[in-house]
């Protein structure tokens, strides 16, 4: 593999992987703080993000080596609101930025195998970046996010409440291959 796109996948590794876990914070935070159904969102986006990091890794396959890891993204807990509002940055960033970025050094090198990983990844995240933000406008008229179901692709990460469609949207495999996350009561 070129040593660019390495570096990118094992960057964007490290960065999904920290979203993964600091999701799962903000969540449990959210639930905590009376807002459970932006609580499971967390969880589930944290899963997507999990899928992301895990499709990565797979692409590494056998480099070996240090990993610098580029993330926009927040630390710590305030309230849920600037939770949100810290995870729809990171969100933001790797739309616009990174995974840009990271598609146009793919696409140079042919690395076909990188560049499905990160389209997958950057059509997720703009999913996510998108309920981040109805959950955070919820927040701050002071009640709960609306959804308490949420859909996450197993393959490419895609995330979506309300009814499944046929396929995903976005790598086309069945509704089978999802998983769905529902509050708590
Ligand atoms: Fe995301
Ligand atoms: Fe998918």
């Amino acid at each position: 593999m070129n040593d660019m796109t390495a570096t990118n996948l094992k960057s964007a590794f490290g960065g999904e992987s920290m979203a993964h876990m600091r999701y799962l914070q903000w969540g449990a935070f959210a639930t905590k703080e009376g807002y459970p159904n932006v609580g499971n969102l967390f969880q589930a986006v944290a899963y997507a993000e999990q899928v992301h990091a895990a499709n990565h890794f797979r692409e590494l396959k056998n480099e070996v080596g240090e990993a610098s890891v580029t993330a926009g993204a927040g630390f710590g807990m305030t309230t849920t609101s600037e939770n949100l509002q810290g995870a729809i940055d990171g969100e933001n960033y790797e739309v616009e930025q990174m995974y840009p970025a990271f598609m146009a050094v793919a696409e140079l090198q042919n690395e076909k195998g990188s560049m499905r990983s990160f389209h997958y990844a950057i059509e997720a995240e703009k999913t996510h970046a998108e309920l981040f933000a109805k959950a955070k406008e919820a927040v701050d008229s002071k009640v709960d996010f609306q959804e308490d179901t949420v859909h996450v692709c197993d393959v490419c990460g895609y995330t979506l409440t309300g009814a499944l469609e046929d396929n995903c949207p976005v790598c086309k495999v069945k509704v089978e291959m999802f998983t769905t996350f529902t509050t708590e009561k």
